[in-house]
């Protein structure tokens, strides 16, 4: 029923504002992140033991390539963004946590790498997917730059109906206050929904990947390759 479906508000790709940074990355809001984060984190392991090397695309302060690194010693993690703040709070964490030798941030476009073709044993993307106005040309970049027979995980924030938005949005957003409750609503509309991704899949490289739902919130993604990592 089309009158149910809630269109798409796009939010600002960057989130470069000092209060928006500030907001994400503050005490209270990564208290709450962290255990959401680390859903993420046990869904990437879930494929085995990581080695090599892993690229997190929209890595913004660093906290899942920094939670999977220190899981995972074989492994070389290098986390890009398109924000320079968060490049920098991503470099404090790793220097913090003694991971800077293991854990490498750069500023870069998603949608244009410059490593070289299946470079990367793992390729992740946690929560980027919603700021994406264009996002084909990412999964083109992640399936250009993971190895064949390598893993690719994506997960994002699920675009509800127009009926269940504002319930969504007050139930699954309860942990948040003030800057971080409206980037909240936000990212929510500027989410995907199942139906879109799958139609956007289809147009790319990762055509092959499978489709995945994980709770009420989220959706994504995965290509695990023949021989894993
Ligand atoms: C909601 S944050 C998610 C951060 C992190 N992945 C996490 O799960 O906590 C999205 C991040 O993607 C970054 N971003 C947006 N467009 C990008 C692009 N084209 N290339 C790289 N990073 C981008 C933003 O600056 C922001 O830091």
């Amino acid at each position: 029923m089309k009158w149910l479906a809630l269109p798409r508000i796009p939010e600002p790709e960057v989130m470069g504002d000092a209060d928006e940074v500030e907001a994400y990355t503050s005490a209270a809001t990564q208290a709450y992140l962290d255990a959401v984060d680390d859903t993420f984190v046990e869904q990437a392991l879930c494929f085995g033991p990581l080695k090599g090397w892993l690229l997190d695309l929209g890595t913004g302060p660093g906290c899942i390539p920094l939670k999977i690194a220190r899981r995972s010693p074989e492994l070389r993690v290098v986390g890009v963004d398109r924000s320079l703040p968060m490049v920098r709070a991503a470099r404090r964490a790793a220097a913090r946590e003694k991971l800077d030798g293991q854990a490498f941030f750069m500023l870069a476009d998603a949608a244009r790498l410059s490593f070289r073709d299946a470079f990367f044993h793992v390729v992740i993307c946690n929560s980027l997917l919603h700021h994406l106005p264009q996002p084909v040309a990412v999964f083109n970049e992640m399936a250009r730059v993971a190895k064949p027979e390598g893993l690719v995980l994506l997960r994002d924030l699920r675009r509800p109906s127009r009926l269940a938005f504002p319930f969504h949005v007050r139930w699954h957003g309860r942990h948040y206050s003030g800057t971080m409750r409206r980037l909240y609503r936000d990212s929510v509309r500027a989410a995907y929904t199942a139906t879109e991704l799958a139609q956007l899949l289809q147009g790319s490289a990762l055509a092959d990947a499978q489709t995945f739902r994980h709770r009420r919130t989220h959706l994504g993604f995965y290509r695990a390759g023949r021989e894993q990592v």
